[in-house]
């Protein structure tokens, strides 16, 4: 049976039509985050998966995993790691670009954040085309760390529950609606 949280998380998202823009619908998260005890449930589901894995890094992506990442990362006492949008960190990084709808971006990391063998879960609210996902496990592979799993609070409909991105396992705890 389906864990009774996930109710109350996907209630807790709100779709908003023609945001950012005409013809993309948006998963807003912030309504969840004004419900403590739904907040909570959410973090606590992805702890309740890391914990005890030997997880030394969790990284967040930019703008929406610096919200639920630093949480997982203390509860399960690693450390957090910050992917960025380019020209953000101060010191050394890498850089991975990834393609958008229109476009293209770029995800920046520390150099020396994350230490070879290091066992690193990747955090963001929503997998979409995957793309931003992609170039989060480019940039902690060339580091030479091991990305155990990605973990979405959201997926979109066409993925399913549990797939493959660049032959890593993410793991997503409601679809959008
Ligand atoms: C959203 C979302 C993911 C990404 C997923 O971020 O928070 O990071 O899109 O899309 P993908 O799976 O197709 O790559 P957005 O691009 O809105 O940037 P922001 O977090 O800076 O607002």
């Amino acid at each position: 049976a389906a864990d009774p949280r996930l109710q109350g998380i996907s209630d807790a998202i709100r779709v908003v039509p023609h945001f950012p823009k005409p013809g993309i619908m948006f998963n807003d998260i912030t309504p969840l985050l004004l419900r403590p005890g739904v907040f909570k449930d959410a973090v606590d589901m992805f702890v309740e998966r890391y914990r005890g894995m030997g997880i030394a890094v969790v990284a967040g992506i930019e703008a929406r995993g610096f919200i639920f990442g630093p949480a997982i990362a203390l509860a399960i006492g690693a450390k957090f790691v910050p992917l960025r949008k380019p020209k953000k960190l101060p010191g050394e990084v890498v850089s991975e670009s990834y393609v958008l709808e229109y476009g293209t971006d770029c995800l920046e990391m520390h150099v020396g954040a994350i230490e070879p063998e290091e066992r690193v879960v990747v955090v963001d609210d929503l997998v979409a085309t995957g793309g931003t996902l992609s170039a989060a496990i480019r940039l902690i592979e060339r580091a030479g760390a091991d990305v155990i799993e990605c973990a979405c609070l959201i997926g979109l409909p066409k993925f399913k529950d549990f797939y493959k991105l660049n032959g890593k396992p993410v793991y997503i705890l409601v679809e959008s609606r």
